[in-house]
């Protein structure tokens, strides 16, 4: 064992306790996004933005929350930073306000006071040497934008990078990790059609994730094009943030291997290939898959847009590092005998079937296991997908209300490592943030599901915020890790 850590001490990477093994610069953080904890929804200039609106007027929400509220961080920036310090993170991964900041949805009107905010926010954090990496979406666009068909507009890519300008005009001095957006995957296909989608509507469920696909990648693009363009001086690094659940064949027959290979592609690929493969574009399988299927169901185009010669020229290599949001992982099986393929629908143009072993300890919400071994598998798809660009893992953690979290702290403990394995295996990860620093609003779970270290006391006007079990493990983790590397 001391044999190992002189060793690795010598090429810069070291062995603590528990067996993880990160380098001294390896950053510690935890993350949350503007509308899941902010609250303040229509103070100080800001407007409704599109999940306010789906949080007051439809019945999407199991609790029938909004986020009115929330954890009132948009008052609350010196209990933030309290609780980060508590943590002892190196940094902290947040998101702005898109009507916070362009009540209108457009940079003609900037609201002085979200302005305000985040730059309270950003020089606290930088006072207490917490180093921010900032998300410039995470899923809140104005209502107006989606009035005028959200991400299915491709006017939006103008708009978000202009968005995206104003947000490096104003921060940018001292924000130097930017993601332009967070799970474009999630939002495209799951968040934002509402209850057309499970009313069987073909254009948003069959159509509309692809086009939001589409508009989501070239705005991107355009977003990092104009900080290399504009902003090349402030020096920072701008990437975006992908989700990659793992996918395993439930057997080894090639059918369910082909399966899992099909599901990695139409979740992870579709946004990362055009990135970070060499010819970019749509992969191959995803391009070939959707047109075929469309051309069985009588469409006369592919139901998934094309780039452009020049849009792929525009979006490749769009990425100075990829953020990484892990949770969970299925085995996947075949299901094309299943599926009816004249019903048009993006999971039937993927046909696979999902299960998880009962085995598996299971969280508070029914998506999330605790199994480790796929996180590992994950990472090491991401490096060789990626050609191993550097990695943030941006979001990784567990749902769990007890304040006595031991389910979290053996997820935590386990991922850890898996992170570990993958660095040890030559993987390139640069840091690790725990979601979520405190309980918030879980989307369509409202505040029913809680991923916080921090306990929020949803109850309480002054919304206390008190650490759960896991909060001591994580802080000895990251104390620890840096002890060992002075
Ligand atoms: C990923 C999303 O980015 C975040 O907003 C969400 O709360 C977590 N997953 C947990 O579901």
């Amino acid at each position: 064992m001391w044999e190992k850590i002189v060793f690795l001490s010598l090429f810069g990477i070291s062995q603590v306790f528990g067996g993880y093994v990160f380098s001294k610069d390896f950053v510690f953080g935890a993350a949350t996004a503007s509308f899941q904890i902010e609250g303040a929804w229509n103070e100080s200039g800001k407007s409704e933005g599109c999940w306010d609106h789906i949080a007051h007027y439809t019945n999407e929400i199991d609790d029938h929350s909004n986020g009115d509220v929330a954890c009132d961080s948009y008052h609350k920036i010196d209990e933030d930073i309290k609780v980060l310090k508590e943590l002892g993170v190196d940094s902290y991964r947040f998101s702005l306000s898109w009507p916070r900041i362009l009540p209108e949805g457009f940079s003609n009107k900037v609201n002085p006071d979200g302005i305000r905010y985040y730059n309270e926010l950003i020089d606290k954090l930088l006072a207490n040497n917490i180093t921010p990496l900032v998300t410039i979406y995470h899923w809140d666009h104005p209502q107006s934008l989606q009035l005028l068909g959200g991400w299915t507009n491709p006017r939006m890519v103008e708009y978000f990078a202009d968005y995206a300008r104003v947000a490096f005009e104003h921060f940018g001095d001292r924000v130097k990790l930017w993601a332009t957006l967070n799970e474009p995957k999630q939002f495209c296909k799951e968040m934002i059609w509402g209850e057309g989608k499970s009313l069987g509507s073909v254009a948003l469920d069959a159509v509309a994730p692809y086009l939001c696909a589409h508009t989501l990648l070239k705005a991107h693009a355009k977003a990092y094009h104009v900080y290399k363009n504009e902003f090349a001086k402030q020096n920072g690094k701008v990437g975006l943030v992908l989700d990659i659940p793992w996918s395993d064949p439930l057997t080894n027959t090639t059918k369910d291997i082909e399966a899992a290979n099909r599901d990695l592609e139409f979740m992870f690929g579709i946004y990362a290939h055009p990135i970070f493969a060499k010819d970019g574009d749509f992969p191959k399988l995803v391009k070939d898959r959707v047109a075929n299927m469309s051309k069985l169901q009588s469409f006369r185009q592919s139901r998934l847009p094309e780039f452009t010669e020049e849009e792929i020229k525009e979006i490749r290599g769009t990425a100075d590092f990829l953020g990484i949001n892990h949770y969970s992982t299925n085995y996947v099986n075949d299901a094309s005998d299943e599926i009816d393929v004249l019903t048009p629908s993006t999971d039937n143009d993927v046909a696979v079937k999902k299960t998880v072993d009962p085995s598996w300890p299971a969280s508070d919400i029914f998506w999330l296991y605790d199994v480790p071994w796929g996180f590992y598998k994950a990472l090491m798809y991401v490096k060789n997908y990626t050609n191993n660009i550097p990695v943030y893992i941006t979001e990784n953690g567990f749902c769990e209300e007890a304040l006595d979290d031991q389910g979290r702290i053996h997820y935590l403990n386990g991922y850890l490592q898996s992170v570990s394995d993958a660095i040890s295996e030559g993987a390139n990860i640069l840091g690790y943030y725990a979601w979520s620093l405190l309980d918030n609003f879980e989307w369509h779970r409202g505040y029913t599901k809680r991923f916080g270290m921090f306990h929020i006391n949803y109850t309480d006007p002054s919304r206390p915020r008190t650490a759960r079990s896991s909060v001591k493990v994580y802080k000895n983790i990251i104390y620890n890790t840096k002890l060992n590397n002075l």
